[in-house]
């Protein structure tokens, strides 16, 4: 379960990123969060995951604050960044390694973790390889691996679904429902609301920093008239947003 409670975050002197949202993702759920670019979800994943600090208000992950007790909060969720260009000198089984020593995985538990999730997405063969020779896909597949391997709670993806090839996105949204349908959290971000109208159980939307709805797809429906217009419910979305 993740709680953001009053969050804003100001970047510099007064560009605001983030402005007073308060957001409950409830176990046992995909939560989908969705807006247009430069609306405020990679800022708002950064503050979830204590990459950035919060200008005002705070945040809990299964009950504890990232503000006051971050060390026990970052225990409790794994996280797929959007830029997955990481630690690009590693071979992609030293970097699964190293998350596993960092999250304290058993050794053979680990091995057969790692076995098992790299054929899930077809890496197999590459994990001997550097990270810097991986195309895009395959840098957030083993991101992806990254964070299955020490099975967290919660999981929070930036923008999962860009790069993957339609085998692996649609194993990513197999495990996610999984992972949910278990009793967990996946919270992710997108840009795409054909993306979230697919595997999302609740949506939130967000503009300019702004919560604009919080709901399920029908309600977002009810909420935006679909059924009343001529126009598909993407069209609406992007008249909400304000994106053109
Ligand atoms: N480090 C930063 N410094 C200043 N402004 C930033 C910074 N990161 C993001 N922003 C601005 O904050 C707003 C939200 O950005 P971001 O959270 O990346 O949106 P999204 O992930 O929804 O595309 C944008 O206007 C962006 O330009
Ligand atoms: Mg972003």
């Amino acid at each position: 379960m993740i709680e953001l409670i009053n969050v804003t975050k100001v970047y510099g002197k007064d560009k605001v990123a983030v402005d007073d949202v308060t957001l409950t993702i409830n176990d046992g759920e995909i939560f989908g969060f969705l807006g247009p670019n430069g609306a405020g979800k990679t800022t708002a994943i950064k503050m979830i995951t204590g990459i950035t600090p919060l200008t005002a208000g705070d945040i809990l992950i299964d009950g504890k604050s990232i503000v006051r007790d971050a060390l026990e909060a970052k225990q409790l969720f794994g996280l797929v960044p959007d830029d997955p260009n990481v630690l690009l000198r590693l071979k992609g089984i030293e970097y699964l390694n190293f998350i596993a020593t960092v999250y304290d995985v058993p050794k053979d538990a680990r091995d057969e973790r790692i076995k098992k999730l790299a054929k899930k997405f077809n890496l197999s063969n590459d994990l001997g390889n550097r990270i810097e020779t991986y195309s895009h896909g395959m840098r957030q597949k083993l991101l992806v691996i990254g964070v299955l391997l020490h099975d967290p709670n919660n999981w929070i993806l930036d923008e999962p679904m860009t790069g993957l090839d339609p085998h692996s996105s649609f194993v990513m949204k197999e495990m996610m429902r999984e992972h949910a349908d278990n009793g967990n959290t996946v919270f992710f971000s997108t840009h795409v609301l054909e993306v979230a109208e697919k595997v999302c159980d609740r949506i939130g939307i967000i503009a300019k920093g702004k919560i604009l709805f919080v709901g399920t797809v029908p309600e977002l429906r009810e909420f935006l008239h679909a059924d009343e217009s001529d126009k598909s419910l993407e069209q609406l979305f992007l008249e909400l947003v304000g994106d053109e």
